[in-house]
């Protein structure tokens, strides 16, 4: 038995947010009965009307996309600037999973799973998410043993982190660090580097859990296998428990 409106969301047919006001405001039935409360529960043989429609579950769908830098990653924009949805052809209504900011570049999955989605996200997943920078200046041992161990971003100290120095460019005073990170906040490895005193250059998403940008160039996306999406299911539901 789940929640009304999360069976709703999971649907595809609209945000667990936009369900909960179509169940408050009396736009939803269930076997023929209006429910205009949020504690209802209901299971997989429960008829849901939603204006008179009935309410049919959307096939899932798992896409690893290579997010091309200049691209906003939501479904819509206000400033009607590109977005991730606009370059990947579903007739699903997919949505990334976590963020990437509009001048980052690498591994966006997408999906209507709105269960997976969820615990991936959250707080408790600890999904490994593999980044490279490209930060200005000379980034040192001293400042990767910092960084991996904690550092203050808005008032918050980062998780343990695996810090790698990859290369120094001499030449043009910049240095190539991957940083792997359990957690997710927002421009977090920006502002990781900025709280040492680096800018960041350049930002690519390596990996994503197990998942990485193999095969693929920038814009091109690929279908997850059944065996990957069941490897992020049992990532996530193991660290449930
Ligand atoms: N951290 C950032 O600063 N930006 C991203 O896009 C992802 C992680």
């Amino acid at each position: 038995m789940e929640r009304l409106q999360k069976v709703i969301a999971n649907s595809g047919y609209c945000s667990r947010r936009k369900a909960e006001e179509l169940i408050l405001n009396g736009h939803v039935f269930v076997d023929g009965v209006r429910v205009t409360e949020l504690g209802v529960k209901v299971n997989g043989n429960s008829a849901i009307q939603i204006d008179g429609v009935t309410l049919k579950t959307e096939a899932k769908e798992y896409i690893l996309f290579y997010k091309p830098r200049s691209v906003i990653c939501s479904v819509s924009d206000e400033k009607n600037r590109k977005t991730v949805v606009d370059l990947v052809k579903s007739d699903k209504r997919i949505y990334p999973v976590g963020r990437l900011d509009y001048d980052t570049t690498g591994v966006l999955l997408l999906t209507n799973d709105g269960e997976l989605s969820n615990l991936l996200i959250s707080p408790k997943s600890h999904v490994s998410k593999t980044y490279v920078a490209k930060v200005s200046g000379c980034f040192k041992k001293d400042d990767a043993k910092i960084m991996a161990t904690g550092v203050e971003i808005d008032g918050y100290t980062t998780k343990k982190c695996n810090v790698k120095i990859k290369r120094y460019d001499k030449k043009n005073n910049v240095t190539f660090v991957e940083v792997t990170l359990y957690e997710g906040k927002n421009h977090q490895v920006k502002k990781m580097f900025e709280a040492l005193g680096f800018m960041v250059i350049k930002l690519k998403r390596e990996m994503f859990a197990f998942l990485t940008l193999d095969g693929l160039s920038s814009g091109q996306y690929r279908y997850l296998t059944i065996k990957e999406v069941h490897k992020l299911y049992s990532l996530v539901q193991q660290k449930k428990s």
